[in-house]
């Protein structure tokens, strides 16, 4: 197996708990906030593919916005102070606890880390000063370079890019299983971080190593 060259994180329910911005308004949007809160992630990434496919790309923020207003609408939500907070919310995503930990051990062992995201730009900036990762991390990738949004083989190239690595150099870490799926069709070696203990797809149990949490990322990769 060639030697890592960097360590590759997805944002999005890896690093950052995305639910974490309606959680932080729950008690004005009442007891189903779990359930919008879904429904307006699955429309920002179902709008990111649709878009991917149609050619008809529009940033990430963008299409946060446009989800959330799905969402909103769907539920019966009307509340626009309510929906302006929730969206900014977005910009200062909870991190999970094993994040900076995680990080610090790959910086302690001389790994270069990176985050590379559907994001855009500033909504990336603005998370990761927020979640104080800033001085963990040697890059932050936004999809948006690219023009057109992972899976898309265009994006995971920014990537090798960036560290003049082939794929097989570069460790991919994502919550999200269908961009471990993308991420290990390119090439990387695929870490796919199950969270909440999802069942098997995409052929990921033989096309990455699956962690439950991040602390065991460092021994999954010596
Ligand atoms: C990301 C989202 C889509 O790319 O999970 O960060």
């Amino acid at each position: 197996m060639p030697a890592i060259k960097a360590v590759v994180f997805d944002a999005y329910g890896t690093l950052l708990d995305v639910d974490s911005a309606m959680q932080a308004h729950a008690s004005r949007l009442g007891p189903n906030w779990p359930e919008i809160s879904n429904a307006w992630r699955l429309r920002q990434l179902q709008y990111s593919w649709i878009r991917s496919l149609a050619g008809a790309h529009r940033n990430f923020w963008a299409l946060t916005r446009e989800a959330l207003a799905w969402a909103a609408a769907a539920h019966g939500i009307t509340d626009q102070a309510l929906l302006d907070d929730v969206l900014q919310a977005y910009r200062k995503l909870t991190p999970y606890p094993d994040v900076e930990p995680a990080l610090r051990r790959l910086r302690a062992d001389g790994k270069e880390a990176a985050i590379l995201s559907n994001g855009e730009p500033t909504m990336l900036a603005d998370a990761v000063a927020h979640a104080g990762l800033g001085g963990v991390l040697d890059a932050v990738l936004s999809a948006e370079t690219a023009g057109v949004f992972k899976p898309d083989p265009r994006v995971y190239r920014l990537a090798t890019d960036r560290f003049a690595a082939a794929p097989a150099e570069i460790a991919f870490v994502s919550s999200n299983a269908w961009d471990a799926f993308g991420a290990a069709r390119f090439g990387f070696r695929v870490f796919w971080l199950n969270r909440k203990a999802q069942p098997q797809e995409y052929g990921l149990a033989t096309d990455a190593t699956e962690l439950r949490r991040l602390a065991d990322l460092p021994a999954a990769l010596a």
